[in-house]
């Protein structure tokens, strides 16, 4: 099963490559995950490639305008149907890991992008399904919380990452954070590896891991066990 995201948006030369590297690069070639970027700019009637105009009533600031939004959205409906249709925007849901896996199992996902002060509020009305926030913090766009979201939608698709149990140990899986981890060298400048991990021992190591996270959890995010 594959996982294709379509981004609409005005900056699409940012998303040029964070999808060429790394894991989400071996997601594509591996056939998993499709990430296609659509020039919100193609899909409109208006002199000069106009996409955005300003606020009636007046304001600082460009609103995105409903009608290329809709050229657009209807040109990629023609062939296609969306699972979910996402404004990404400070004011959407703030995501999370337990959004991550369930959008991860969908097949197609479309990500509208905001500019400048946001989109017309009726295309939200009409047409968005989901609203997503990647923090409280304004950004200049939602092109670089698009990115956010197909990252870590990307690794969760199962075949993606080789360990398919590794997205099972990340942090937030199960409401905790990951546990501390160690390589080579044993002994950097007398600072030791804890001498658990060298032991062997498999279950001993699994319930110090366990207890390390949960320490963790208390000691930076008490919120998460509440
Ligand atoms: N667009 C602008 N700020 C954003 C945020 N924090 N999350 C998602 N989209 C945004």
């Amino acid at each position: 099963m594959a996982l294709h995201i379509d981004i609409v948006s005005v900056v699409p030369d940012l998303l040029k490559s964070p999808f060429d590297h790394s894991i989400m690069k071996r997601a594509r070639e591996k056939g998993l995950l499709k990430v296609n970027v659509i020039n919100l700019r193609d899909y409109t009637n208006y002199a000069r490639l106009q996409v955005d105009d300003y606020p009636f009533g007046g304001g600082a600031g460009m609103v995105l305008m409903i009608e290329p939004l809709v050229n657009a959205l209807e040109s990629l409906q023609a062939t296609k149907s969306y699972d979910e249709i996402i404004y990404l925007s400070p004011d959407g849901e703030t995501f999370n890991q337990k959004t991550a896996n369930a959008l991860s199992l969908k097949n197609n996902l479309l990500l509208i992008c905001g500019h400048y002060k946001g989109i017309d509020q009726r295309f939200r009305d009409q047409f968005i399904t989901k609203e997503i926030s990647i923090g409280d913090y304004v950004l200049s766009g939602g092109e670089l919380a698009a990115a956010v979201l197909v990252d870590s939608l990307g690794r969760l698709i199962p075949g993606v990452l080789n360990d398919e149990s590794s997205a099972l140990s990340d942090s937030f899986q199960d409401n905790l954070l990951a546990p501390p981890v160690y390589t080579r060298p044993e002994n950097f400048r007398g600072w030791k590896v804890p001498e658990i991990l060298l032991s062997g021992n498999h279950k001993k190591i699994e319930e110090w891991r366990q207890e390390q996270s949960l320490e963790r959890t208390k000691e930076k995010r008490p919120d998460l066990l509440d």
